[in-house]
């Protein structure tokens, strides 16, 4: 079965698949009909953009969804398993779309249904289809994937868009700057593996050095839900706030990205500098999950 569960899962030609057909579909080079296909969102966790994405790409393709916003009014209340809830959506529907606070969540259910399942996020974990528009979104903003200089921002420990785009970059040669306190920094399995495929990078906590050498800039919410302990969540939410000043030096082509929403860690200011590209970012998902549904429903390759 043709599920998008990891990132990891992906080589850089298959990677390069999603792209080049998010580019034809953006540039009406080809024309993809999903009349007659089902696609259930089983949401277990809040989403904006992941859900309404899919369910707009669906849309405008002609396919059709049913959605599972959280677990009122279902059967969830009532102790269903993840496992009998995906083995009935996966008799009514073409393809499964989940997000999930449990990491491993989508993996599990591709393992007890018969159609293709879409990890929109499990936990700390993954959210592919996040890595998969930022790089279609960073194709865009530098016309390459290969050999960038790459910041990324704030909570990498438990941001699962954070783990998902280091391995999604990979295969570029990228060089990576982990900016974060130390009490979020990049779990060690991840840089382990990045040491394991000879990829440079550096941990540190200033901000605005690392600002001036890249090409992209990737800026993530301190995420209260993930924090076991309120009070250290305190301790660190205003840490790296990234204003007009921290990118008084930055390089021309600097793109700022955030997979949103966002809290206070990008200024308000910073939205009407040629630097900002978040929303645009969050536009390109319709695009990217267009092409994601056709590969994953058999209508593209
Ligand atoms: N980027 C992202 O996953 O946003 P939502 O949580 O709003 O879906």
């Amino acid at each position: 079965m043709n599920h998008l569960i990891s990132m990891r899962d992906l080589n850089e030609k298959q990677i390069m698949a999603y792209m080049h057909l998010a580019e034809k579909i953006e540039n009406g080079k080809v024309s993809i009909n999903l009349q007659g296909k089902l696609m259930a969102a089983l949401f277990y966790e809040p989403s904006t953009r992941t859900r309404m994405s899919f369910e707009t790409a669906m849309k405008r393709l002609s396919g059709e969804v049913i959605s599972m916003v959280g677990t009122a009014g279902t059967s969830v209340q009532k102790g269903e398993t993840l496992a009998d809830t995906a083995k009935i959506m996966a008799r009514y529907t073409d393809v499964i779309v989940i997000r999930h606070p449990n990491e491993g969540a989508a993996r599990w259910v591709s393992e007890v249904v018969d159609v293709p399942v879409i990890n929109a996020g499990d936990g700390s974990n993954q959210h592919p289809t996040q890595s998969l528009l930022d790089l279609y979104s960073i194709m865009k903003t530098q016309g390459t994937l290969r050999d960038l200089n790459i910041t990324l921002v704030g909570d990498l420990k438990y941001g699962r868009t954070v783990h998902s785009l280091v391995q999604a970059m990979s295969p570029f040669n990228p060089t990576f700057t982990f900016v974060s306190p130390p009490s979020l920094a990049m779990p060690d399995d991840i840089l382990r593996e990045l040491s394991d495929k000879n990829i440079s990078f550096a941990n540190t906590e200033d901000l605005n050095s690392s600002a001036s050498s890249a090409d992209i800039m990737y800026v993530t919410r301190i995420q209260r839900e993930r924090f076991p302990d309120p009070e250290e969540y305190d301790k660190v939410k205003n840490l790296f706030i990234v204003n007009n000043s921290v990118l008084e030096n930055a390089k021309d082509n600097l793109k700022v990205l955030h997979p949103l929403p966002r809290v206070n860690e990008i200024a308000v200011e910073v939205d009407s500098t040629p630097y900002a590209y978040y929303f645009e970012q969050a536009e390109n998902g319709v695009i990217i999950r267009q092409a994601i549904l056709a590969k994953h429903l058999g209508v593209a390759e």
